[in-house]
């Protein structure tokens, strides 16, 4: 069956919203690029190869929960539809779409992401490997379109990846009350979450020795010098990626070699970099067990089970709307 694409962005506005929120980002005391900018067409390819990196765990270790308990996962959400928020390649998704298949209840999956390409890529691979089902794709941002998302009926919502980790402070509850509402009653949501743990681990899988994750940071730079006509010169730039042991989380950004003057030409705005000073790109925040279950349960939701891969580094949670 050749998948259905919806683009739930009317014409203008993704190029609106790039400009607005580059101009509110750059202008800010604390400058700012959000981080679902890091993922135009370049940007999905180096994260794929991030997950491949021996340092980046939390891929693999989410895999083998995946491997591991996606059978009870999914009997125990009883879901007929897999809608994924931040779907990417929809490589792990397979895992949770085969334990459907074989459970007898995969009828439904909507891939849901924001970048276009990789999107398109993984909705027809997974047409293609899973005959019959219906495969319905969402081009949208999952910070102001998860209402539009179809996830009728038995749903389950999985974000995967930890990806939750990215939202920034005060992002999260509103993205789970938005989760929660879309759930019609008995649907559920199936999130994977990086653990707090040893600091070395944690600061490794965001300086691996390659410099991919560096690559991939200072991509977002080069999206803007292509989409809005700036002139950032990325050799000016380096990947900071620094553990913040109060909040918990990897804070990301984009530290200035030099005092520098920087033109976003599409935005007629020129702005002013001192040396040492960092453009925050991402936060990737980590849980505990026990804080994951209790945002999820402040928001209404009840838990079903939690499950962790064998070396304590991740974990998935399930929850269900009563
Ligand atoms: N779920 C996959 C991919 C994680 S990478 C995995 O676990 O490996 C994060 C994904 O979220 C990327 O595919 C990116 O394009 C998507 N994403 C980031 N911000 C988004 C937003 N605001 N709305 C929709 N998708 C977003
Ligand atoms: C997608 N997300 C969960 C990744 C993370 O680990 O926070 C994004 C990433 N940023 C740098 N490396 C990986």
């Amino acid at each position: 069956m050749t998948p259905e694409i919806d683009v739930h962005l009317a014409p203008g506005w993704w190029r609106a919203t790039l400009e607005s929120e580059i101009r509110a980002g750059l202008t800010a005391d604390r400058k700012a690029i959000p981080a679902k900018w890091l993922y135009d067409e370049r940007g999905s390819q180096l994260f794929d190869e991030i997950t491949r990196l021996d340092e980046y765990y939390p891929f693999r270790a989410e895999r083998e929960i995946l491997q591991e308990h996606s059978v009870a996962i999914t009997a125990a959400s009883t879901a007929d539809t897999l809608v994924e928020l931040g779907s990417g390649t929809s490589e792990k998704s397979r895992v949770l779409l085969d334990a459907m298949r074989r459970n007898g209840q995969l009828k439904r999956y909507v891939p849901f992401d924001v970048s276009e390409e990789m999107l398109r890529i993984a909705a027809v691979e997974i047409a293609e490997a899973y005959p019959g089902i219906e495969v319905h794709g969402i081009v949208g941002d999952f910070d102001r379109h998860i209402p539009d998302a179809p996830v009728r009926g038995r749903g389950m919502i999985a974000f995967l990846g930890s990806t939750i980790g990215n939202l920034e402070p005060g992002m999260r509850a509103p993205f789970i009350d938005d989760v929660v509402k879309a759930l019609d009653r008995d649907g559920s949501f199936l999130v994977g979450t990086d653990l707090v743990k040893d600091v070395d681990r944690l600061w490794a899988a965001y300086n691996d020795a390659e410099g991919i994750s560096a690559e991939f940071n200072l991509n977002i730079l080069r999206m803007l010098n292509r989409e809005l006509d700036a002139n950032f010169d990325l050799d000016n730039f380096r990947h900071s990626a620094e553990w913040d042991a109060e909040n918990e989380w990897i804070d990301i950004g984009l530290r200035s070699l030099a005092d520098q003057r920087v033109r976003i030409g599409a935005l007629d705005l020129t702005i002013d970099v001192a040396e040492g000073e960092e453009i925050h790109t991402e936060i990737s925040a980590k849980f505990h067990l026990d804080g994951i279950a209790d945002e999820l349960a402040g928001a209404g939701l009840e838990l079903v089970d939690q499950w962790t891969d064998r070396r304590g580094d991740f974990a998935l949670t399930l929850a269900r709307k009563p």
